[in-house]
């Protein structure tokens, strides 16, 4: 029996790395199972920051695709999208922005920082469609009646200016709208090859996509403990990168690679190969899934228009209470 109704979604900003599956998506493959789902390439979302070039962004759709089904998102158990092809998101927006006062959008914390941030870097995002950002994130949302969001711990106050967003509109018109909530999962974070956080924008990650080659050529990079220089020296397993993946990815014998490398009966290159086979075998389903839709990417269309398809039956349902209620319905068939 389904818990509730769920809808996610992710910018296709390319770079999707191993750190995304492990904090994110690895959930939702869980969560397909007891929730109806909605999830959506969020193509308008990506424009918000990226709107110069746009040259990637039918490359990124697709790959973001691959993503999700390879690692296991059922397109038929869940109704999986892509945010433009469902042109009432738009229209719900529009509304939404008409009853939404400056102030709340301009308070959101990380605002005036990625303004900046981004600024530094020589891309302006001082426009309206940035400023409306999290109109278009509630719109997502509401249009499915979603109760629960699951997403990464930074989209909390997005989530809470959807909540006040919502409330205003059922105050004024008439209550159209549940109060979702967000569902965190395990925050763990998983680090980049250089140690630090695995980050798109530190270029220490490792591409969900990449193939066995490229994955042992990645493990081959990975920061080790730097007091350990020599192979007879002893190792700390608990400041290694390469032990923070085994305890992710070689379940069983963690504790005896630990104490191999305590005692240096183990030295860092074997114990990258061990890691980087491990990794290789967990994440073999995957890469299958992978190849074989890669030899068929007009399957993966398909199944992203069917996925639209399913979507605006429910948004347009959404959409005509929402005409109703604010009196837009006049002289419609
Ligand atoms: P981002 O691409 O940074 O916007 O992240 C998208 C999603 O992946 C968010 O839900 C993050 O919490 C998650 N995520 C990103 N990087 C990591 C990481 N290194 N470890 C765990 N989760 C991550
Ligand atoms: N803002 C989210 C992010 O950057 C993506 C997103 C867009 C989203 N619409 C959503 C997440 C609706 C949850 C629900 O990660």
């Amino acid at each position: 029996m389904s818990k509730g109704r769920i809808f996610s979604g992710m910018q296709p900003s390319g770079k999707f790395h191993l750190g995304n599956y492990l904090g994110a998506l690895e959930n939702w493959v869980k969560l397909q199972n007891e929730y109806e789902c909605f999830f959506s390439i969020v193509d308008w979302h990506a424009l918000t920051s990226a709107y110069e070039d746009t040259s990637k962004l039918s490359e990124n759709i697709h790959n973001m695709a691959l993503d999700w089904l390879s690692a296991g998102l059922d397109p038929e158990k869940n109704v999986i999208f892509i945010q433009s092809h469902v042109k009432e998101h738009a229209e719900l927006h529009l509304l939404l922005s008409m009853i939404t006062p400056l102030s709340w959008l301009e308070r959101v914390p990380t605002y005036k920082d990625k303004i900046l941030q981004l600024g530094s870097q020589g891309k302006d995002i001082n426009t309206y469609g940035f400023l409306g950002y999290p109109e278009l994130m509630t719109a997502d949302i509401i249009l499915y009646k979603a109760d629960t969001v699951p997403v990464g711990e930074d989209q909390i106050p997005h989530l809470e200016l959807s909540r006040e967003i919502l409330r205003r509109f059922n105050n004024i018109y008439k209550p159209v709208f549940p109060e979702p909530k967000a569902y965190l999962g395990k925050a763990s974070v998983l680090p980049g090859i250089d140690g630090r956080k695995m980050s798109k924008s530190y270029g220490n990650e490792i591409p969900f996509a990449a193939s066995p080659d490229e994955l042992r050529a990645r493990v081959r990079m990975m920061v080790t403990d730097p007091q350990r220089i020599k192979k007879s020296d002893l190792g700390n397993p608990d400041v290694c990168t390469v032990y923070a993946f085994h305890k992710i990815f070689t379940t069983k014998e963690t504790g005896e690679i630990a104490t191999n490398c305590r005692n240096a009966n183990i030295g860092c290159v074997d114990c990258k190969k061990c890691l980087a086979e491990k990794m290789v075998e967990s994440l073999a389903d995957i890469h299958a899934r992978r190849s074989d839709l890669e030899a068929n990417p007009t399957r993966v269309k398909e199944i992203l228009v069917y996925g639209a398809e399913r979507a605006r039956k429910v948004a347009a349902a959404t959409m005509e209470e929402v005409r109703e209620v604010m009196n837009l319905s006049y002289g419609r068939i």
